[in-house]
């Protein structure tokens, strides 16, 4: 086999003589099963070393263009066939159990209006759509120290498998945290989550199977929602007014339905950003005990509290291991970190450690060892405090932009706490139809469609997040969300 070599080129041999046996395979003139000669021949036919023979060979083989047969040598394989393009359509059908996931799917659409508010048109876009703190205040910098100082001291254990249950400095940590707001905390009730979307996602695939009842708040958080829809769940919703959840109403609705779970955020709910009142509070763990339904907790936001009295976690409240309580910090620090967690005790417990194992063996250890580098107690209270100021300011800046820009029909109350406004649009006008329309103005919000089991009760409300935008662009937007709701109100849907 005779091969051209340029030897005064930059290019090494070994390159040189593994391109043209890949064109030789992929071009077809060197078939498939064609023996290449020996290692030591071709070395010797080409005047090169035989190891640069052999690094070519290996990095064919390592394509999968050759394969090599002890005592025999090396033989080409087919050239690989090009994949075809991922298409939508693809020229022949997909096959049948492909074309049956088309169907019938219950998360809902997410609702983007990204789609809408394309950022090539509108640069300036402001977005209220958003269910986190402001990224432009992750502590980033300090983070990154802490996971070079992580890597640095214990890289190796930090990047094995870690314990089902969490690391066990975490939750040290966290009962810390959560002993200072008045809950009884136990690192050894404490199981480390990747988020509170799994925390809901463990109870309920512990707790519930298909077409068991579980009840919500009505409206819920989406996330939720789609979650106990994925599951094949009966999704009864508890009716709301400005105190929270309507304890006659959730009486009712335990005797007629036998709910498995009631899953509920008492502070500064998703979307309406209402706190369930302290005698509420005591009432629904009455009934929880009294008919003997789980409560499942999700306190998202409870530190984010501007005034006012801070009122105890209904898990706070609980003599008898009713409460499954679940917090995140997603909210508070990064929802990239992916670490939430739960609170339980009881047999719940090591159900739920053995259901996260089964689920996903941990969470990530890295972040876990990092999260307990990072937040000490006193770190994480600086951070609250630093947080709920610059969160106050931006909610209060919304508070009075609305005042001032929006019609007087368009009604809302002031939250005490947390991420959210929740507005009332006057009767025949529909959230979703503003939102186009807020979308062409440059600025998105979330319809209340997507918190509501009946979306079109959905249709009056829509959520604003305070927390993403500046005072400056909060009254910009809501500016501009004067202006969309001023086309739609002219010409109600
Ligand atoms: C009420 C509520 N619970 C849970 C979650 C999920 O949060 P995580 O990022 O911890 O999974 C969210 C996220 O928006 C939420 O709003």
């Amino acid at each position: 086999m005779h091969i051209p070599l340029d030897r005064d080129s930059a290019q090494p041999l070994y390159q040189q003589i593994e391109a043209f046996l890949r064109q030789g395979i992929l071009s077809g003139s060197l078939p498939p099963e064609t023996r290449l000669p020996s290692g030591r021949q071709l070395a010797k036919n080409l005047g090169v070393n035989r190891i640069t023979v052999e690094r070519a060979y290996a990095e064919l083989e390592a394509d999968g263009l050759t394969y090599a047969l002890m005592g025999s040598g090396t033989y080409t394989l087919p050239p690989p066939s090009p994949l075809p393009a991922l298409t939508e359509n693809p020229p022949a059908p997909w096959p049948l159990w492909q074309q049956e996931l088309l169907h019938g799917d219950e998360v809902s659409e997410p609702l983007v209006p990204e789609a809408l508010l394309h950022p090539a048109e509108h640069p300036d876009a402001i977005s209220f759509d958003g269910g986190t703190g402001d990224p432009l205040l992750f502590p980033v910098q300090e983070f990154r120290k802490t996971l070079q100082e992580v890597l640095h001291c214990d890289g190796c254990s930090a990047l094995e498998y870690g314990d089902s249950r969490g690391y066990a400095p975490l939750r040290t940590t966290i009962a810390q945290v959560l002993t200072s707001q008045g809950l009884r905390a136990n690192p050894d009730h404490i199981l480390i989550t990747s988020g509170s979307q799994q925390s809901i996602a463990l109870v309920a695939q512990l707790l519930l199977g298909p077409g068991d009842v579980v009840l919500v708040e009505n409206p819920t958080y989406s996330g939720a929602l789609d979650l106990f829809r994925s599951m094949k769940l009966r999704i009864v919703g508890i009716p709301m007014d400005k105190h929270g959840l309507q304890v006659e109403e959730l009486e009712k609705l335990l005797q007629q339905h036998h709910p498995r779970l009631i899953y509920t955020m008492p502070n500064f709910h998703n979307p309406t950003g209402i706190c369930l009142s302290t005698p509420r509070r005591r009432q629904v763990l009455a009934l929880a005990e009294r008919y003997n339904v789980p409560i499942l907790e999700d306190d998202f936001v409870g530190d984010l509290r501007y005034e006012g009295r801070v009122q105890p976690a209904l898990k706070a409240l609980d003599p008898d291991g009713s409460v499954i309580y679940m917090s995140t910090f997603s909210k508070m620090l990064m929802p990239g970190l992916r670490i939430g967690f739960v609170l339980a005790e009881g047999p719940i417990y090591e159900r739920l450690v053995r259901c996260k194992r089964v689920n996903d063996l941990a969470s990530s250890n890295l972040m876990q060892h990092a999260l307990a580098v990072y937040v000490t107690i006193g770190r994480y209270q600086t951070h609250q405090r630093r947080s709920c100021r610059v969160y106050r300011k931006r909610r209060d800046a919304m508070v009075t932009a609305l005042a001032r820009y929006l019609p007087q029909q368009i009604r809302f109350s002031v939250p005490q706490g947390g991420l959210f406004l929740w507005l009332r649009l006057p009767d025949g006008t529909s959230s979703e139809y503003v939102l186009a329309a807020a979308c062409e103005e440059g600025v998105a919000f979330m319809p209340g469609t997507h918190f509501f089991l009946n979306r079109a009760q959905g249709e009056p409300y829509l959520r604003l997040s305070f927390a993403t935008q500046t005072p400056s662009a909060i009254e910009e937007g809501i500016q501009r969300l004067s202006q969309a709701l001023g086309r739609c109100m002219a010409r109600p849907s």
